[in-house]
């Protein structure tokens, strides 16, 4: 277990309760939201797809709520699951301070607000959102995003499930972010994410590329050029935040470690927005890196589908005709690193039956 865990399961076992926000402005008792099925007549919509809480549209006096409620028992059967509900009303009772507070309030804007939470009833109640999945990868899209982001970094949460099923856009092409199952602490100015120095390959764009953008850009079959165009956006929308990010690490005493990783992403960053073909060849060393951790994530839950597919074929392709410059890149970490170009082929090979076995409802 690390640290995080067992303070989560210290608390779970000290008996203590977490409770965010005020009852007056609970729509309903919390004993009553805590008895909801889908069948109670304030239930307007149930979202039965969560592994660990089940989601319901509510409408109390003309007002629409969400109200994400606790599975009894959860159907994930790793730790980080069995906590992420904990963990969820831990983040939302951190974000909220900020978003009460008016000298914040503004850098949290992109975040839900959470009106009523209790964690023993197993009940956080949100404002609705009438928002849509994301359908278009935009600026202003990415801009709310990584500001969002780099605002929860500031004070010391990462977020690193930023899945498509956790991101909505609503008609005011506003972003909202809802799902904090999965954020974690962390010392900003010491630490480049919860797994301290340890783990450098995971940062904010990293964590989008992997979660949504590498998938999406897979199921809308989008040209390479149209492709190429969109990731240096991203790039160039990255870019931006990391700037203020480092100025903001150098005036806060940030460690040397920090700042020196943040300068290279930006230095890469820089370098392939100034020439096409550091541009394609980072494409590539990106869309391998996230392809071959979401690959992982998939097995690892037994649950693939098609685009899980597509995400081997493709790192097969790219194993097969760019082995040499994945190496020299530092393309091949974990699992890969070391490993002859037939041994990966193998081992791709090898995962793509897997994966064909794992299909979720196949
Ligand atoms: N505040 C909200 N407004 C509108 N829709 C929401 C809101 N919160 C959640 N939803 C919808 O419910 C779905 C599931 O919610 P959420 O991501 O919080 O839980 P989950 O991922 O299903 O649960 P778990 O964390 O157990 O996997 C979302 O994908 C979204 O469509
Ligand atoms: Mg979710």
């Amino acid at each position: 277990m690390n640290q995080r865990q067992l303070a989560q399961q210290q608390f779970e076992q000290s008996g203590e309760n977490l409770v965010v926000g005020s009852l007056q402005a609970c729509p309903l008792s919390p004993e009553q939201l805590a008895q909801t099925t889908a069948d109670c007549d304030y239930v307007v919509e149930t979202f039965n797809s969560g592994l660990t809480a089940e989601v319901f549209r509510i409408r109390v006096d003309g007002r629409d709520y969400t109200l994400k409620k606790k599975r009894p028992t959860a159907r994930v059967s790793n730790l980080d699951g069995h906590y992420s509900f904990l963990n969820e009303v831990q983040r939302r009772f951190d974000i909220q301070q900020q978003k009460d507070d008016p000298s914040s309030a503004a850098d949290f804007e992109c975040i839900v607000s959470t009106v009523y939470a209790d964690y023993h009833l197993g009940i956080i109640v949100s404002d609705w959102i009438e928002g849509e999945p994301v359908k278009q990868v935009s600026s202003s899209l990415l801009s709310q995003l990584f500001s969002t982001l780099s605002a929860c970094e500031r004070i010391g949460l990462f977020e690193w499930d930023l899945c498509a099923g956790n991101l909505l856009v609503d008609e005011q092409h506003k972003l909202w972010l809802f799902d904090f199952g999965y954020m974690y602490r962390f010392e900003p100015l010491n630490e480049l994410n919860s797994n301290g120095l340890d783990a450098p390959l995971f940062n904010f764009c990293e964590r989008f590329e992997t979660r949504f953008l590498s998938g999406w850009l897979l199921d809308k079959e989008l040209s390479h050029s149209e492709a190429l165009a969109v990731f240096k956006n991203v790039k160039h929308e990255a870019l931006r935040v990391l700037l203020q990010q480092l100025r903001w690490l150098k005036n806060n005493g940030a460690s040397v470690a920090v700042m020196q990783a943040k300068q290279a992403l930006i230095d890469t960053y820089q370098q392939a927005l100034e020439s096409q073909t550091k541009l394609e060849s980072l494409f590539q060393l990106e869309m391998f890196r996230s392809h071959v951790l979401d690959i992982e994530d998939d097995l690892d839950g037994k649950s693939c589908t098609p685009i899980t597919i597509k995400r081997v074929e493709t790192v097969l392709n790219t194993i097969t005709e760019h082995y040499a410059e994945l190496k020299q890149q530092g393309g091949l970490f974990y699992h890969n690193q070391g490993k002859t170009q037939q041994a990966l082929i193998d081992a791709y090979r090898g995962k793509l039956d897997l994966v064909i076995q794992y299909q979720l409802n196949g």
